[in-house]
């Protein structure tokens, strides 16, 4: 199971770029920039990284960001993620950037953004991977900050597919961004939300209802809620989930009782993916390794996670179905016959 898991070919929809900045990375970047960090090494550095809670997780990871001032910053630590990717057979993936964490600290949009460009192109071209980015607005943040988040990405749209919303969760409903989405969808970016991570499974239906989102971030919430689900389901709304990160931040106890097979179970159209690897434990091999083992799920249930996330991309018809024959080619060359389900 571990080889398998390990290279069956697969799609990441769910990882913050400024989630993967290994404490190494962070301490050759800060001493480049001389920046004085406030851990003595990079263990002290994992040994803080115990989290009572997302916004225990947050605090940590925006110091964390602090380290980033140049465009070569942002381009080595998502040339990083994309090597890394692309060695756990990911073929596909799409990434957020949090740009107000850093224009907060009086950065240029250009220079993240160009960082991380160069390092997708460079992804494209060298290890033949392919990715997109989705900028997420902060919810705990004002929506005046969003909307001008919004104008400044303009120039730079035809490279952004999506926008999105992350942060602390409970008491920023979706509700507030209402007219930043609007705006967002008129200029063309497709959208998606973190909803029902810690909140409750209203958010979910505020971020599908009103910022109208084709795809919900985390929503492990939603099975509080028969109607949600089955609005859910009937629509194929995509989630994407992401076991470790679930654990670390203590939504569930252990991964022994983490909700996904009971989701997949039901049919809806669930994903896995890592959200901020360097500090949950793990990229996405990682992620499935671990939920497998913990919720024995068997390789038809890996397939069809794999199956989803390929149809839950942001890629054309095209590029989806190119992806989804590689899928079925590498069960085939497994004799692991293709579940009949999955062919609908
Ligand atoms: N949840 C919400 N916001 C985030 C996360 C997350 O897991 N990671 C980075 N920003
Ligand atoms: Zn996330």
């Amino acid at each position: 199971m571990k080889e398998f898991i390990c290279n069956i070919p697969k799609a990441e929809l769910h990882v913050h770029i400024e989630g993967t900045l290994e404490p190494e990375l962070m301490f050759a970047i800060a001493e480049r920039n001389k920046i004085r960090l406030p851990y003595k090494s990079e263990e002290d550095v994992r040994k803080a990284y115990k989290f009572r809670d997302l916004q225990s997780f947050l605090e940590i990871y925006y110091k964390g960001t602090h380290v980033l001032l140049k465009e070569r910053d942002f381009y080595e630590i998502t040339w990083n993620y994309l090597k890394k990717a692309s060695s756990q057979n990911i073929r596909h993936t799409e990434m957020f950037f949090d740009p107000q964490a850093h224009t907060s600290r009086g950065m240029q949009f250009e220079v993240i953004f160009m960082g991380i460009l160069d390092a997708m192109k460079e992804g494209a071209e060298k290890l033949g991977i392919s990715s997109k980015l989705i900028m997420c607005f902060q919810r705990c943040m004002s929506v005046e900050s969003a909307m001008e988040t919004l104008l400044l990405s303009l120039p730079y749209k035809e490279w952004i597919i999506g926008v999105g919303l992350d942060s602390s969760e409970i008491g920023y409903p979706p509700r507030k961004f209402v007219s930043v989405f609007e705006r967002a969808r008129k200029e063309g970016f497709l959208t998606v939300a973190h909803a029902g991570e810690e909140g409750p499974p209203d958010y979910i239906w505020q971020a599908l209802n009103e910022l109208k989102v084709v795809r919900i971030d985390h929503g492990i919430a939603c099975v509080k809620d028969i109607l949600l689900v089955n609005k859910m389901k009937t629509e194929k709304i995509p989630l994407t989930i992401c076991p470790l990160s679930n654990v670390k931040l203590h939504i569930f106890d252990s991964l022994a009782d983490h909700n996904l097979k009971q989701m997949l179970d039901m049919g809806l159209t669930v994903t896995i993916n890592s959200d901020d690897p360097a500090y949950f434990g793990g990229y996405l091999n990682e992620n499935f390794l671990a939920i497998q083992e913990f919720l024995h799920l068997d390789h038809n249930d890996i397939y069809q996670l794999i199956k989803n996330s390929f149809q839950a991309t942001f890629l054309t018809r095209n590029e989806k179905a190119i992806l989804l024959k590689e899928l079925d080619g590498f069960m085939l060359k497994r004799s692991h016959p293709i579940p009949e389900k999955a062919f609908s």
